[in-house]
């Protein structure tokens, strides 16, 4: 994985065919998804359940470019290994699953994956300033997690906070819930670089009937884009 800051549009299987997934990835990616988003839920962490690291390790065949998996489980340690041998590329822990983020982040590179951290919209920036060199990802929630179609929530202070305290380190800022045409510029011009989007890409479409993903994905893209033009 090399790194830039070009706006990258990652698509939430959770909204996608949970009965079609290999399918479904395979559609985003010609359509235009840049990463794909893989959400793995506990029930526990969150109010939901999604599917394990076997399910990520049928996923990864389907995927050409890089698998981005947002744990929303608590704990994390033990299940790194998993998740790593299933093929993720990015692995993102959140901060608020427990008290040894740091040891986490470590664990999570020594297993040879890009390390993420998760921001619920109500953690602080300033939770990760100590973190910033062992991050190649954070991830700022804009929704409480645990479900797709959400109402975005306004977090674009903590991204410009965050967005200084990354600096020139190669650390990309990814957003996660309510994004769409509308509320993609808000964040793009905050300093955002990873879009992630479930119901405003899969919405419309189907894996018969792709079109829509690519419409969707390109909406997106604009917007974010035009904030520079
Ligand atoms: C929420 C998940 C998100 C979700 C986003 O807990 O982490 O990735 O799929 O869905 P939308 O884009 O519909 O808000
Ligand atoms: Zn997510």
């Amino acid at each position: 994985m090399t790194f830039d800051r070009a706006i990258k549009i990652a698509p939430s299987i959770l909204a996608a065919d949970f009965a079609n997934f290999g399918a479904e990835c395979a559609a985003a990616e010609a359509q235009g998804a840049d990463w794909i988003h893989v959400d793995v839920m506990d029930g526990h962490f969150v109010p939901n359940i999604t599917f394990g690291p076997a399910t990520c390790a049928a996923i990864r065949p389907h995927i050409k470019g890089v698998m981005d998996v947002h744990l929303m489980i608590s704990p994390v340690d033990a299940y790194i290994d998993a998740f790593a041998q299933a093929g993720a590329d990015v692995l993102t822990a959140h901060i608020e699953a427990g008290p040894h983020i740091h040891r986490t982040l470590q664990a999570i590179r020594a297993a040879g994956c890009k390390a993420g951290v998760a921001l619920n919209p109500g953690t602080p920036a300033s939770a990760v300033e100590d973190l910033m060199d062992m991050v190649d990802l954070v991830c700022v929630m804009t929704v409480n997690p645990g479900f797709g179609g959400q109402k975005f929530i306004d977090m674009t202070a903590k991204i410009k906070a965050l967005r200084s305290m990354i600096g020139d380190r190669p650390v990309h800022i990814e957003i996660d819930g309510g994004v769409d045409p509308a509320t993609a510029p808000l964040v793009a011009q905050a300093g955002a670089d990873v879009l992630v989007a479930g119901s405003a890409v899969f919405k419309g479409g189907s894996v018969q009937n792709p079109a829509p993903y690519g419409d969707n994905i390109r909406a997106i893209r604009a917007a974010a884009e035009g904030v520079w033009t």
